[in-house]
């Protein structure tokens, strides 16, 4: 079997590593992949629609995983299918469940899915008008894809019209501003929850906790994710009843009324209050960093269950009886302005984790920043705090210039 995979994060660094002793794949393509995914099979430069089309129409690709949302709002799993190739993942229009915060808004609520009240608006005074009337903080979301930057939570009138004139007037995130969703902020703690789909059921993963802060303590402007871990520490068997009868068994039951039949990865963003467990958000992906603590205390073979999944069956995933810490370790300024391109030294002494990266790339024989997030360090124990020690040890080894992590992944 050769198997492309779509992306450059730690996500599809993880993936890699999951697929990479199975006996069955021949060869592994990454497009546009990342140092990690170098070593496990042969990274290639198409990164449109059609490009990746005709790369897998040419080297007869048994099976495509996408990593990242915006193919898949693009349509890469419509025309995919068209030329009959197998890859796992949504068509567009489900893919829209993460590409219109509107839309997957209208669903929670035509569904019963315990979300936050909100309202969306396509009109620029009638937002303006509507916020004058709330009481503070709100939470403002461009509807369309803005690269995880465009949720804003207003602690007062002024910041709400500032942002609403930001997203809709000067449109600083583009299209993606025309509609906005303004909903009542929630307190409590975040929990990840990734599902997989077969097409009539969903099969959920162990929840991760995702630390979405980028300093210590949870200061600082909401990134792509800093670190995780698995399970979530915090979210009870109790939390979980709630997440399966308010928001799961609803949404699949919406799935199948709008004859939604997908096949892939459906990802529950949620929040848990005093009230109980309510659904932020649906991406139709994998998380980052939340892959990475997924699939090393996976027990299955990842090829076998997307295979399953394909072809309609049920699955049964097993977990093992251990803990995952994810550390991501960022290039300075970010998630806003960074400088790139310095070296990754020391890598030949890590000894306690697996490195996966992300924002680096080969120079030579030298290994290079080039993102944001650079890379992440993975690593299981019987507990928390073993599995948390190995990462920080091996993160004290690691050096390049500027670089930054959160101290507090896994501490609880
Ligand atoms: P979203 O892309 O909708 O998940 O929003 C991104 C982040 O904004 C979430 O992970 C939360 O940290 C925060 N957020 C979104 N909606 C709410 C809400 N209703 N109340 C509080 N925080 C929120
Ligand atoms: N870590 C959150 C996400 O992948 O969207």
């Amino acid at each position: 079997m050769k198997i492309l995979i779509v992306g450059n994060g730690g996500r599809e660094s993880a993936i890699a590593v999951k697929l990479k002793d199975d006996k069955r794949i021949s060869k592994m393509y990454f497009a546009k992949g990342n140092p990690t995914t170098a070593k496990l099979g042969q990274n290639v430069y198409e990164d449109s629609v059609e490009g990746l089309r005709d790369f897998a129409i040419k080297e007869r690709i048994d099976l495509t995983i996408v990593g990242p949302e915006a193919p898949l709002v693009e349509g890469i799993v419509d025309e995919f299918k068209k030329h009959n190739l197998k890859i796992f993942g949504p068509r567009r229009k489900t893919a829209l469940l993460e590409g219109s915060k509107a839309f997957s808004k209208k669903f929670m609520q035509t569904n019963n899915i315990k979300t936050a009240k909100a309202v969306v608006f396509d009109a620029y005074h009638d937002a303006i008008d509507y916020v004058r009337n709330l009481k503070f903080p709100i939470v403002i979301k461009a509807s369309g894809l803005a690269g995880g930057k465009g949720v804003v939570i207003a602690e007062d009138l002024n910041e709400a019209e500032a942002t609403i004139h930001k997203f809709m007037i000067e449109r600083i995130y583009g299209d993606a501003g025309i509609q906005l969703v303004i909903e009542e902020y929630l307190r409590g703690f975040e929990a990840s929850i990734i599902a997989f789909a077969n097409g009539t059921e969903l099969f959920p993963c162990i929840p991760v906790k995702d630390y979405k802060k980028a300093e210590t303590g949870d200061y600082g402007p909401n990134t792509g994710g800093m670190g995780s871990v698995a399970p979530s520490p915090e979210f009870t068997a109790e939390h979980y009843k709630d997440f399966q009868e308010n928001i799961l068994a609803p949404t699949l039951a919406g799935l199948n009324a709008a004859d939604i039949h997908f096949k892939g990865f459906i990802f529950f963003g949620l929040m848990v209050t005093a009230d109980g467990t309510y659904l932020l958000e649906y991406n139709l992906r994998l998380g980052d960093p939340e892959t990475q603590v997924i699939f090393p205390l996976m027990e299955n073979s990842l090829y076998d269950v997307i295979i399953d999944c394909l072809e309609g069956k049920p699955i049964d995933l097993k977990w093992k009886n251990e803990k995952a810490v994810c550390l991501v370790m960022c290039s300075g300024g970010y998630p806003r302005v960074i400088e790139t391109g310095f070296e990754i030294k020391n890598l030949d002494k890590v000894e306690n984790s697996e490195v996966l990266f992300a924002g680096a790339r080969a120079l030579g024989d030298k290994i290079l920043t080039s993102g944001g997030r650079v890379l992440s360090l993975v690593a299981t124990g019987a507990t928390y705090g073993e599995a948390r020690d190995k990462v920080y040890k091996d993160a004290l080894t690691i050096k390049f210039d500027y670089g930054f992590y959160r101290h507090d992944i896994g501490k609880f």
